[in-house]
């Protein structure tokens, strides 16, 4: 199953990409985070990871890239970054992290001024994700970048499941319903997670969802936020985040939403 995790920027997707893993995993899931966010630096840091090579650099910056996408386009898969079918076990290694059991694949990052906008890092995501074969208990988390940018590079073409992680404001909210129309124009469905809610917030932004459609609803934790800020793994054990991990884990694509794109 693979899931892309969206939402506004600092909404906390890469918190709840770390956390969600760390769950999953402990359930017996086996998981590939794909951090897909051209921005983000610290994602390995969150899951106590090393930082993997990226895949970007690794393909030979972007004029390799460029080369071997369309390679992979054209079906010709002999180096070793797209196979014909990509599955857990053969993944590019030097572009791999594992802790926990659970794996870390880093797309590409913008390091210089000029160098060119983020559409190929979305060709990278893209191409990645319509080869990965994961089996039942293997699950996929996709990083986003903030905003809703992946959804106009079709990145989210070939997963299962949105899930926005949207905190209380306003436009994180109405960006919730602008991802689930885009999501669910192309065929994928979407639920919610909120996140830093108090009490007294919760049910303002249940109102404003489709309440059926939330997940979990996590608390502001100050540990999170500790832990945040002095770049440590992430180690708080949420239990608020059960729901969720036993929605994805019974999660099934519904037919009637097959891909329309
Ligand atoms: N439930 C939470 N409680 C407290 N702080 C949180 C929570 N979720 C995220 N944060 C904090 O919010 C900030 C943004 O989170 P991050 O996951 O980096 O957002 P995004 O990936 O969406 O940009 C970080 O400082 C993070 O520690
Ligand atoms: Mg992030």
């Amino acid at each position: 199953m693979k899931i892309m995790m969206c939402g506004k920027g600092g909404c906390g997707k890469s918190t709840l990409t770390v956390l969600l893993a760390r769950a999953l995993a402990e359930s017996g899931k086996k998981v590939l985070v794909v951090d897909a966010d051209e921005s983000n630096l610290c994602l390995h840091r969150l899951l106590g990871a090393h930082q993997p090579g990226i895949m970007m650099d690794a393909m030979g910056g972007r004029q390799g890239t460029r080369e071997k996408l369309k390679q992979a386009a054209d079906h010709r898969h002999d180096d070793d970054f797209f196979k014909e079918v990509m599955t857990f076990d053969n993944l590019p290694a030097q572009c791999l992290a594992e802790v926990d059991g659970i794996k870390l694949l880093v797309v590409g990052k913008i390091r210089e001024f000029g160098e060119g906008c983020a559409c190929m890092i979305g060709g990278i995501s893209r191409a990645l994700l319509s080869r990965l074969r994961e089996k039942n208990d293997e699950i996929v988390l996709v990083d986003a970048e903030a905003g809703l940018e992946h959804f106009g590079r079709q990145v989210d073409r070939n997963c299962d499941l949105v899930v926005c992680v949207v905190d209380p404001n306003y436009e994180s909210l109405q960006m919730a319903g602008r991802a689930r129309q885009i999501a669910e124009a192309a065929g994928v469905r979407t639920c919610f997670i909120l996140n830093k809610v108090d009490d007294d917030v919760r049910e303002v932004m249940a109102d404003g969802l489709d309440r059926e459609r939330i997940i979990a609803a996590i608390p502001r934790n100050s540990e999170i936020f500790r832990q945040n800020l002095k770049g440590l793994p992430l180690t708080v054990s949420i239990p608020q985040l059960e729901s969720a991990c036993a929605f994805i884990s019974s999660y099934r694509r519904p037919l009637s939403l097959s891909m329309k794109l």
